[in-house]
C-alpha cells in the first residue's frame, strides 16, 4: 500500500465485492532518513539500463514510495472493519495496535525466526505466521537483517509451535494438499499459501510475471534486495543477475525501489521481464490457472 488514498480505493473495491470478513495486510517498516549520496550511487548503477530503454535518468529519484502503516491508515481500517489485520516487518506502535483491536480486528504478523515469534507474542498478537525461507515475496524479517538466520518452513514451524501459546500459521513452500497436511501435522493451526495462487485469474499478476511463472526459469528463485532494499524471493532475472541478487550498496527499504520502477514500467510495456520483481517461492509446482476458490478446495482436499 503506497498511501491512504490508495488504501481507501482498495477498501472500496473489497466492500463492493464481498460482505464476508476480510484480511488487510500492511508493511510496518519505518521510513528511513534519505541518504542522497547512497541513492545517487545506486541510481548510477542503473544508467546503462536507462540509456538502453531510452528513459530519462531523472525519473529515478522521484516517484511514490511505500508508506508504513500510520494513524491515517489505522483510522481508515477501523472505518471498514476487517476481521484480521496482518503485518510484515514487525508491528506498528502499541497505540495503533490498540486502536485496531478496539475496532474488533484480530492482529497477526510474520516471524522468520523463533526470536521474532517470541517478540510478537510478547506484544499480544492473536496469531503468528511462521514464514520459512522458501516463501515468495518479501521476507518478514525484522529483528535481524542477516539472511543466514533464516530457516526453512519445516525447521522453523515446530520450534515456534513449541514455544508460543498463540496459533501458528505455516508459510513457505506449501503448494498442495500434502504440504498442507504436513504443516498441520507439525502443529500449524493453518497455512498461508502465496505462490500457488499467482496464476489464478483473480490474481493481479502481470503478463510478464505469469509468463515467467510458467517457464522453466521459475525453478530458479533467489533472495534479492535490488528491487526494494529488503530481501525478497523472486525468479532470477537480468537485474538480479547483474546487480545482485544481494547488493550491499542498496539504499534502505523502500527507497531502493525508485531506481528500478521506471525501467520496469518501460520494459513491461515491451513484454520484457528483465527489471520486474518476479516474486515467487521455491515451490512453484502448485501454480494453476484455475479459480482461486477451486485451488483452495484442492489445497484443503485431503486433510
Ligand atoms: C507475489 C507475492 C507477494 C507477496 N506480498 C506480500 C505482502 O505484501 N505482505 C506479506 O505479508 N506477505 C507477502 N507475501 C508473502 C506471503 O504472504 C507468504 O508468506 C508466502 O507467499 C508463502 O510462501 P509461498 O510463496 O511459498 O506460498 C507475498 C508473496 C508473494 C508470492
Amino acid at each position: 500500500m503506497f498511501s491512504p488514498g490508495e488504501l481507501r480505493k482498495e477498501l472500496e473495491v473489497i466492500r463492493s465485492k464481498t460482505e464476508r470478513p476480510f484480511n488487510l495486510n500492511f508493511f510496518s517498516h519505518e521510513m528511513p532518513v534519505p541518504d542522497g549520496a547512497r541513492e545517487e550511487a545506486w541510481n548510477a548503477l542503473f544508467a546503462d539500463y536507462s540509456a538502453e530503454l531510452g528513459i530519462d535518468p531523472a525519473a529515478f529519484s522521484s516517484g511514490p514510495t511505500r508508506m508504513p502503516f500510520n494513524q491515517e491508515m489505522a483510522d481508515l481500517v477501523c472505518e471498514y472493519k476487517p476481521a484480521v489485520v496482518s503485518f510484515h516487518f514487525g508491528l506498528p506502535s502499541a497505540e495503533l495496535m490498540n486502536q485496531l483491536r478496539t475496532s474488533g480486528a484480530r492482529i497477526i504478523s510474520s516471524a522468520t525466526t523463533l526470536e521474532e515469534a517470541l517478540w510478537l507474542e510478547s506484544r499480544g498478537v492473536d496469531a503468528i505466521i511462521a514464514q520459512g525461507y522458501e516463501a515468495g515475496g518479501h521476507r518478514g524479517m525484522f529483528l535481524a537483517d542477516d539472511i543466514s538466520t533464516q530457516m526453512g518452513t519445516f525447521a522453523l514451524l515446530p520450534q515456534i509451535v513449541h514455544s508460543v501459546k498463540v496459533p501458528v500459521i505455516a508459510a513457505g513452500g506449501i503448494a498442495d494438499a500434502n504440504g498442507v497436511r504436513a504443516a498441520l501435522a507439525l502443529g500449524a493451526a493453518g497455512v498461508q499459501v502465496g505462490t500457488a495462487y499467482m496464476l489464478c485469474p483473480e490474481a493481479t499478476t502481470s503478463a510478464v510475471h505469469r509468463a515467467a511463472l510458467k517457464s522453466d526459469s521459475a525453478r530458479m528463485t533467489a533472495l534479492t534486495n535490488v528491487f526494494s532494499g529488503r530481501p525478497a524471493r523472486g525468479i532470477v532475472n537480468r537485474l538480479m543477475r547483474e546487480r545482485g541478487p544481494m547488493n550491499p550498496a542498496v539504499p534502505a527499504f523502500p527507497l531502493a525501489a525508485r531506481a528500478s520502477a521506471p525501467l520496469r514500467a518501460k520494459a513491461e510495456s515491451l513484454g520484457i521481464s528483465d527489471f520486474s520483481p518476479l516474486w515467487a517461492g521455491q515451490n512453484v509446482s502448485g501454480c494453476k490457472e484455475i479459480p482461486a476458490a477451486d485451488l483452495t478446495r484442492e489445497l484443503a482436499g485431503r486433510i
